[in-house]
């Protein structure tokens, strides 16, 4: 839309997220219509970019006020009161210099955090991005639409290829928040043609414009495969061919070649220095190349998996084989890896630095919607359209690799994962006892985590600041005093339900508004990481900055949000739910929580944790099975407290609705 400035004005307005559902007010009302009338009828995906307000930096005394209130639950009355002093003398002493060079940098900067929060969280991190930084997400639950696999991967490839197609040329409907607020893109730009190229002290994030081929592996063989033919994409039933020719091939891998991709799996700087030293030149550079430079990275896998009611931990061993598989058969460097199973199902592993989970799960919306309900299959289960024989065949890429690395297997054999599906109620029900389905889980979370540890623990909670230009996310601290009050009412016997009810809207509402809080700029963690980077530049030492900086997420959650429900009429096709993604546990000792709430009656959690945990319960335990077992029934007992929580809730939640 015209008029720049006056759009940028009234995107400047937050107020109306903080109005209780429902009850918008006249002046909300009037604001929206104006959104809409400056948004044009048909805006394109980047039209809103230059009109997005920019992330405010909050004052000093609202961000420690708001982090002091955060910790009070989580600790007792001598720790808190030295935290506060530590808080009140860096507020006192440094802040000031420090809050100056933000303020400053809020000025030139696009976004005072995304740069460094790229910089600092992703690329610098010297650790294994497998299982600590990539996630996944799966494929629809219940539904796969052929069981062919080569026929899969090529109506999938094909979408993929139109999604971005339609990304180039700004045509997908830009995001929004209530339906109308537009939302951030830029983090789009970098989904295709992208890898993460390691480094001895930082990584970078090569993107290139020119991408016309895709790198296919297969039992321990990489295929370039390309894209386009006479100057068109290929059909799916070509890409069909060639994926099956590829399948058909059963030349073997050649020295080194098998287990190659583990160098992507394991810690940055081995791998930077085995880049510079092996990969510099010759076949090696030229083969190398042809992988960080393609559109983007499939691995054919050779054993099914998928969501089977009949087998247990069907899910789990899903989720593992989408997080890390083998660890030598995804390219965890590359932008996303889709990754295709013998039996038609397929998911996504993502690398993280250039973008979060959201903007991956946009463009696995708009694939399987594509792929199930535009392009379809033929009855026998293959790609609809002619076989084309005449496509040259995928050509193996060479390879002289004096020694093979050592597998990261070890971290990923660490990773315990449990998926869940509750059933017995969604957010059909948590809607009409007028709570918000986030607040909602999140307070069950608590409980499960107090009923599991005995104790409440730094709690992350993802939510995004795509309201503002460039913005990615914030962390809402989602154990509140509120939260925890509510908890030990669940936990004392002699709590009335009237009180658990009272304790539970108290800490719902808590939430909320901080959740409101984090979205629209005034939230705590992004902010005093900043001052804490600006702190290492100016080599200014600041305890406080250190420790708030150093506590460890315990509970590292995140909800995967549904962005396109205009693409599937759930209530037509009610089998066509996706099943949401995960990520590894952040913190050694902790669980890693995410799920996705579909339709009106299901909740999908994917909970993980690490088998090597130094919980002094679990180091007992000497032999790797007893940990494992004993891992495996605390598991469960996170996934019964769900159970039972939903038991112990809905007596209330049904009160409530009748009174
Ligand atoms: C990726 O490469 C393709 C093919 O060359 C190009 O058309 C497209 O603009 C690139 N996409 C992005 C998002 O950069
Ligand atoms: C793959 O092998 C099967 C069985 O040998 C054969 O019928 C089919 O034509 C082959 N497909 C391709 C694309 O080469």
């Amino acid at each position: 839309g015209g008029g720049l400035p006056v759009h940028r004005a009234l995107l400047s307005y937050h107020g109306w997220i903080f109005e209780s559902h429902g009850k918008m007010s006249t002046s909300t009302k009037l604001w929206l219509s104006l959104v809409k009338m400056f948004s044009g009828r048909r805006p394109l995906l980047y039209s809103f970019q230059a009109s997005l307000p920019r992330l405010p930096v909050p004052s000093v005394d609202d961000t420690i006020q708001r982090y002091l209130e955060s910790v009070r639950p989580l600790l007792d009355t001598k720790q808190y009161n030295q935290m506060e002093i530590l808080a009140n003398d860096f507020k006192e002493s440094k802040a000031a210099q420090l809050q100056r060079y933000l303020i400053l940098k809020s000025w030139w900067a696009t976004n005072y955090v995304s740069d460094w929060w790229e910089e600092y969280i992703y690329l610098r991190s010297r650790s294994p991005i497998m299982v600590n930084s990539n996630f996944y997400i799966m494929d629809l639950l219940y539904m796969t639409p052929t069981h062919r696999q080569a026929a899969r991967a090529g109506n999938v490839v094909h979408a993929m290829l139109q999604y971005r197609r339609k990304l180039e040329r700004g045509e997908h409907a830009p995001l929004r928040a209530l339906g109308t607020v537009p939302m951030c893109s830029t983090q789009m730009e970098r989904m295709f043609n992208t890898t993460r190229i390691p480094g001895i002290e930082t990584d970078i994030v090569q993107h290139l414009t020119d991408r016309k081929h895709l790198l296919v592996y297969h039992k321990g063989r990489f295929f370039q495969v390309w894209l386009y033919t006479g100057g068109r994409h290929l059909l799916p039933s070509e890409l069909e061919t060639q994926f099956q020719r590829i399948l058909n091939d059963t030349s073997e891998p050649q020295p080194g070649e098998l287990k190659l991709a583990a160098l992507t799996a394991g810690s940055r700087v081995p791998w930077a220095r085995a880049r510079i030293k092996y990969f510099g030149q010759g076949v090696n550079k030229a083969s190398l190349d042809a992988i960080e430079s393609a559109a983007f990275f499939l691995t054919l896998d050779d054993e099914p998996q998928g969501y089977d009611p009949a087998k247990t931990r069907s899910l789990d061993s899903y989720a593992k084989s989408l997080l890390h598989g083998k660890c030598y058969d995804r390219w965890f460097d590359k932008s996303f890896n889709l990754i295709s199973y013998p039996n038609g199902k397929m998911g996504i592993n993502a690398e993280h630095s250039w973008a979060d989970a959201p903007i991956v799960g946009h463009m696995w919306e708009y694939v399987l919607a594509t792929d199930c309900f535009h392009l379809g299959y033929t009855e026998e289960g293959h790609c609809k359209g002619d076989v084309n024989k005449g496509l040259p065949c995928p050509s193996r890429l060479q390879w002289q690799i004096p020694k093979s690395y050592l597998s990261a297997k070890q971290i990923a054999d660490d990773v315990d994962f449990h998926g869940c599906l509750f059933t017995e109620f969604g957010k059909g029900l948590i809607k009409k006892c007028r709570t918000s389905p986030d607040a909602f889980i999140q307070l069950a979370l608590q409980l499960a985590q107090f009923r599991d540890q005995g104790v409440f623990c730094l709690t992350y909670e993802s939510s995004m600041t795509r309201m503002f230009r460039d913005g990615r996310t914030e962390t809402v601290r989602s154990c509140t005093s509120e939260a925890e009050a509510f908890v030990r009412a669940m936990e004392d016997a002699g709590a009335t339900k009237a009180q658990r009810l009272a304790l539970f809207r108290k800490a719902a509402d808590k939430h909320q508004n901080m959740y409101r809080l984090a979205m629209t700029g005034s939230g705590i963690d992004r902010h005093l990481f900043c001052l804490y980077i600006v702190s290492k530049y100016l080599g200014v030492d600041s305890p406080f900055l250190k420790k708030v900086l150093s506590e460890p997420w315990k509970l590292s959650t995140s909800q995967t949000p549904q962005q396109q429900l205009n693409l599937v009429d759930i209530n037509k096709f009610p089998k066509y739910v996706g099943a949401g993604g995960g990520f590894g546990p952040v913190a050694d000792d902790g669980y890693g929580v995410s799920y996705i709430i579909v339709g009106e009656n299901l909740i999908t959690f994917h909970i993980s944790c690490k088998f090597s945990c130094p919980d002094t319960v679990r180091a007992q335990h000497k032999s790797y099975t007893s940990v494992f077992m004993l891992h495996l029934s605390q598991l469960s007992d996170l996934r019964s407290v769900f159970h039972s929580l939903s038991l112990s809730l809905y007596l209330p939640l049904c009160y409530c609705l009748t009174v």
